[in-house]
């Protein structure tokens, strides 16, 4: 048997109010279709289809890339009416499990029980007892507690509004099943819809087995509101929180840290509030991040202070560095042991070696800084000509005296001295002082300008 995945996500989720196709809000940085992709690709399934309808341009240009067959669902006629369009694809012997593009949260753990939970011949859904159940699918059970039916919030009574326990909008059946009970659907209901979730009742009427497997009420929240986007979106980072937590790193406070990727801590990492990780981040033991910065792409090693306010994307900082704060360090800054990169200054494709420093309000791109090298205050490498990049090479023990301007592509010798206010056009030898400045005069008898009378 087969494994086919259907997603389910050409709806107009009118509910979000936005030119944005639903499926396309993010959870931590990743549209919500991007995480139930993910999820599903995990099963390693035989077939994967996606459903769009409403907007579906922009989500393949969006999701483009995506392991993912796109299926067209022309006009939005509900949830059974999006899983009849994908049937043509689907191999008569599969197994079908339906997913919703608007329910990001769910593991594949959970999918996984589910699948070994639900009998072959049955018709699978995934159920979760939850506080505030308005606007979800009722399970509707007899006596016994044998399922019945789903009754859509729209369609229940007063009575079945009270059930607490409701549909996730995930099942699972063999496609033959799909084939059987899906031309029986009808619309003669509160939205006049084809409801994928009648087949219970339908099933129920033909003796076949429901089989329901509970999950996790956040697990399983679907996100039709802005609202409901905000609470996922805190539920889940707060998670990603505590899994830090657990290994060691201390949060200043858990609340206030977002991960829109990945984080890897060692013990004794102190993260103070309102960082934000993007893609993939490492951090080694002992270093401490103080607030307000942005980690895009970073490896930082051990006992490395980041100060606050400081933004640093696509670099590899070694032990012991201190950075910020306010710096900001672009895509290709390597930092060895001991360098020490201060505030306002920002470096770009810039290697720095072991002890260096660049203390203060400096530009330095495309520029390979040796060891136990002084930059002082202000230095700006010259490293654009207004068409190309050029190249500065700044050998060990140098010391750059402050307001320095490094006309690249250029070459600074080891253990040279650069005099403060000097522009540097020419290669500046090993071991010497090397400076440029305009002759200081002052000027005798020189006034300031007075204003005149009633000006
Ligand atoms: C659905 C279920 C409800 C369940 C809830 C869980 C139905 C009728 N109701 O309600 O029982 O409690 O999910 O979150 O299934 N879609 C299509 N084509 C359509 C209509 C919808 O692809 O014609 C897609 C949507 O894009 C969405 C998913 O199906 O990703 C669910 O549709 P939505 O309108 O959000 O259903 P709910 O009202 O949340
Ligand atoms: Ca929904």
């Amino acid at each position: 048997m087969g494994l086919s995945v259907v997603i389910l996500a050409a709806g107009k989720g009118t509910r979000m109010r936005s030119q944005t196709p639903k499926v396309l809000h993010e959870i931590a940085g990743k549209p919500m279709l991007q995480h139930v992709i993910s999820t599903a690709l995990q099963l390693q399934p035989d077939r994967l289809l996606t459903v769009i309808g409403h907007q579906a341009e922009q989500i393949t240009t969006a999701l483009n890339g995506a392991e993912s067959q796109w299926v067209m669902q022309q006009e939005q006629r509900g949830t059974g009416h999006a899983l009849m369009q994908a049937m043509p694809q689907i191999h008569k012997q599969d197994q079908i499990l339906v997913l919703s593009g608007d329910v990001p949260g769910l593991s594949a753990e959970t999918l996984k029980r589910f699948l070994s939970d639900t009998p072959k011949s049955a018709l699978g859904i995934i159920t979760s007892y939850v506080q505030n159940p308005l606007g979800l699918g009722r399970i509707i059970r007899d006596a016994d507690g044998e399922m019945l039916a789903i009754r859509e919030e729209k369609d229940a009574t007063a009575d079945e509004k009270k059930i607490k326990e409701i549909n996730a909008g995930i099942m699972l059946m063999p496609a033959k099943l799909a084939d059987q009970l899906l031309p029986k659907l009808q619309t003669n209901n509160a939205q006049g819809e084809y409801y994928l979730t009648d087949l219970a009742a339908l099933a129920a009427a033909e003796h076949i087995s429901l089989s329901t497997t509970s999950a996790d009420e956040f697990e399983v929240s679907g996100v039709n509101t802005r609202l409901q986007l905000h609470l996922l979106e805190r539920h889940f980072q707060y998670q990603q929180a505590c899994k830090l937590m657990e290994r060691g790193a201390t949060l200043r406070d858990a609340t206030r840290v977002d991960i829109r990727g990945t984080v890897a801590v060692e013990p004794d990492v102190v993260i103070d509030v309102n960082c934000v990780f993007e893609g993939q981040v490492v951090i080694g033991s002992g270093t401490y991040i103080e607030p307000n910065c942005v980690l895009r792409n970073v490896v930082l090693g051990e006992n490395v202070h980041v100060k606050a306010n400081s933004v640093i994307e696509d670099a590899k900082i070694e032990n012991h560095c201190e950075i910020g704060p306010f710096a900001r360090l672009r895509p290709g800054t390597e930092l060895k042991d001991g360098v020490k990169i201060g505030n306002f200054v920002e470096t770009k494709k810039a290697r720095i070696g072991e002890g260096s420093k660049v203390s203060h309000l400096s530009y330095i791109g495309d520029t390979y800084i040796g060891r136990h090298v002084n930059v002082g205050a202000g230095t700006i490498t010259c490293n654009y000509d207004g068409v190309n990049k050029h190249q500065t090479i700044i050998e060990d023990d140098v010391f750059i005296g402050s307001d320095t301007q490094l006309i690249a592509p250029i070459q600074v010798g080891a253990g040279a001295t650069i005099g403060a206010g000097t522009t540097l056009t020419k290669d500046a030898p090993a071991g010497a002082l090397t400076l440029s400045r305009a002759k200081q005069v002052s000027v005798d008898g020189w006034k300031r300008p007075v204003k005149k009378d009633g000006e």
